[in-house]
């Protein structure tokens, strides 16, 4: 039976080559639902934000807007010109909205053969506010796709400018189908409803022979992994710290190169820290993955990395970006990767105190509420029990 079955496939090869089409270019079957996943809102700015979705097959896509005061318009062109298509995922970047305008979208997916065509439901978003009084922001770190604390998380969370996600998303991308379902549409949630999600890159993010994909269905505000934005009275820096091991070690299989990036987000944090919006900024908070402090402190020499031995903080990353973090007075570094909450304050040594948040596990995840007004910054970290693991807040900075 199985050499009939191989001997019926030849013979259709053979009758497709005979009319001049070749195997592979014969359709694909149709199956399954052409859309796979909810439209994820990201990247948010002062002037609109990006949505992505994933598709099952070539497709092309636009997102309609509409204004809550008014205005409507269609996003359905990309950088180069084109309409935004491909067969995994569709990106559609929305531009020249107002600062602090509160709309609603819908996404459209149309099959390339034109047979097919799928609506998303309408939904509402909001843009940055960067002059605006206030603002509110929630952190998720290290879900690891753990699917019951990524539902909790989901089901706490209250809704907000942006949601972070600080960092260790998945465990390693090992196999490439995981990519979707994990950055956008973990544990079957619409994570970004409500709160268009920021992601802030972990160590995690980039292991794997598939890692280096995720880029291309992660969008930032700038297309880089590192980026600055005003949302309200806060001023927040998002960096890479890259790996938790020198770019030489050997599990990486070559892949990486995060001694270059970590220089490049140095000078960058120079010239960014000088612009007026986050010079004068009243608070200033920095999100990384890898913590900048810890509290054991130990130098790991190059060859004793690996067997259990990695980085608990971002030593190479402080090494540069110390300087001007403390040039800029950052108030906080909020972190994740112990795996273990966590509260340094600021000291002569390190001015900028150190938040981290906790693990996958149920038992020791967190999530971190901001919420900061002309009065204070304050942050809660709260477990999925609801109790509050640190208060912390931050006075305005004189200008
Ligand atoms: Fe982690
Ligand atoms: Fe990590």
């Amino acid at each position: 039976m199985k050499r009939r079955g191989f001997i019926g496939k030849m013979a259709g090869g053979a009758a497709a080559g005979a009319a001049g089409i070749s195997a592979a270019q014969q359709e694909p079957a149709v199956v399954g639902p052409l859309v796979k996943t909810p439209p994820v809102v990201m990247a948010p700015r002062h002037d609109g934000v990006e949505v992505v979705w994933a598709v099952s097959r070539l497709a092309k896509g636009r997102v309609e807007w509409k204004g809550e005061d008014g205005g409507s318009g269609t996003a359905a062109a990309d950088a180069f010109g084109m309409v935004p298509q491909g067969e995994e995922i569709l990106r559609v970047r929305i531009g020249g909205l107002k600062a602090g305008g509160r709309y609603q979208f819908r996404a459209i997916t149309e099959s390339a053969d034109g047979k097919e065509r799928e609506e998303s439901a309408w939904r509402k978003f909001h843009t940055l506010d960067p002059k605006g009084e206030a603002t509110e922001f929630v952190v998720w770190n290290d879900t690891h796709e753990n699917a019951e604390t990524i539902t909790k998380l989901h089901a706490a969370s209250p809704g907000g400018d942006f949601l972070i996600w600080n960092g260790d998303t998945c465990n390693d991308w090992h196999r490439e189908d995981r990519l979707v379902p994990t950055l956008l549409h973990p544990a079957g949630q619409d994570f970004t409803d409500g709160r268009p999600l920021l992601l802030v890159w972990g160590n995690h993010d980039v292991r794997g022979k598939w890692a280096y994909k995720l880029p291309d269905m992660i969008a930032t505000p700038a297309g880089r992994p590192f980026y600055a934005f005003r949302s309200g009275p806060v001023a927040v820096i998002c960096l890479h710290t890259g790996e938790d091991k020198p770019d030489d070690h050997p599990s990486f299989g070559g892949r990486v190169a995060f001694g270059p990036l970590r220089e490049e987000q140095g000078a960058w944090l120079r010239e960014v820290t000088a612009r007026p919006e986050f010079r004068d900024a009243p608070y200033r908070v920095a999100f990384c993955h890898i913590p900048l402090r810890w509290k054991k402190e130990r130098v790991i020499a190059p060859g004793e990395y690996g067997n259990g031995n990695y980085d608990s903080y971002s030593r190479s990353s402080r090494e540069v970006w110390h300087d001007a973090l403390v040039a800029w007075k950052a108030q906080v570094i909020v972190s994740g990767h112990m795996h273990e909450a966590a509260w340094l304050p600021g000291t002569a040594e390190f001015p900028y105190g150190q938040l981290v948040g906790g693990g996958p596990r149920a038992d020791s995840a967190t999530w971190i509420e901001g919420k900061a007004d002309a009065t204070s910054l304050r942050f809660v970290m709260k477990g999925l029990d609801g109790k509050v693991i640190e208060r912390i807040e931050f006075k305005p900075l004189a200008v």
